[in-house]
């Protein structure tokens, strides 16, 4: 049975995923508008990866004999200074997600919780690869010099992007 503490840390995290879908999608729409529909698509697809992150925490509550408690998912911005500006928010805010991950690995290890620890590792792992994948493509907007025309390079490759459920086949 999960505690009343972790099963608090993790609802809020149901939230915080939830919301990181809000936000994606919002830079998508952003993305869509200024016409970079690669990037548009990258972030509909981060977007749907967030639901799913949001869903697996959620089952693991009920697979523990808790309840998730719901709480208001806060509105994500709707404006940005360009793409550039859009993907260090991306970074800023994945930075955040990790530090929230890594409080709920550590309270798992505190509680002796070892199923939910050995849960949240998956998470821990996925957050080095977020922050890694803004990280990457800031540095592309950087050494294109922030150029609309060279952006476009970028936004060719970000169109490639397709989604496959992470915890497709069972993992995690
Ligand atoms: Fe659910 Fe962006 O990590």
């Amino acid at each position: 049975m999960l505690s009343e503490a972790l099963t608090k840390a993790l609802s809020e995290q149901v939230n915080a995923e939830y919301y990181s879908a809000y936000l994606y999608l919002g830079m998508s729409a952003y993305a869509d508008r200024e016409g970079y529909k690669g990037i548009a698509n990258w972030f509909f697809i981060q977007a749907q990866e967030e639901r799913a992150h949001a869903v697996h925490l959620y089952q693991h509550i009920l697979e523990r004999g808790a309840s998730p408690v719901f709480t208001d998912i806060q509105a994500p911005p709707a404006s940005f200074a360009g793409i550039k500006d859009v993907f260090e928010k991306v970074l800023a805010h994945e930075r955040g997600v990790t530090a929230r991950i890594n409080k709920i690995a550590s309270m798992a290890a505190e509680e002796k919780d070892h199923a939910t620890y050995n849960f949240i590792l998956w998470y821990v792992n996925e957050q080095v690869e977020e922050e890694k994948n803004a990280g990457e493509i800031i540095s592309k907007i950087n050494l294109m010099g922030n150029s609309p025309a060279l952006l476009f390079h970028l936004d060719s490759e970000l169109a490639a992007r397709t989604f496959t459920d992470p915890f497709a086949g069972g993992s995690a």
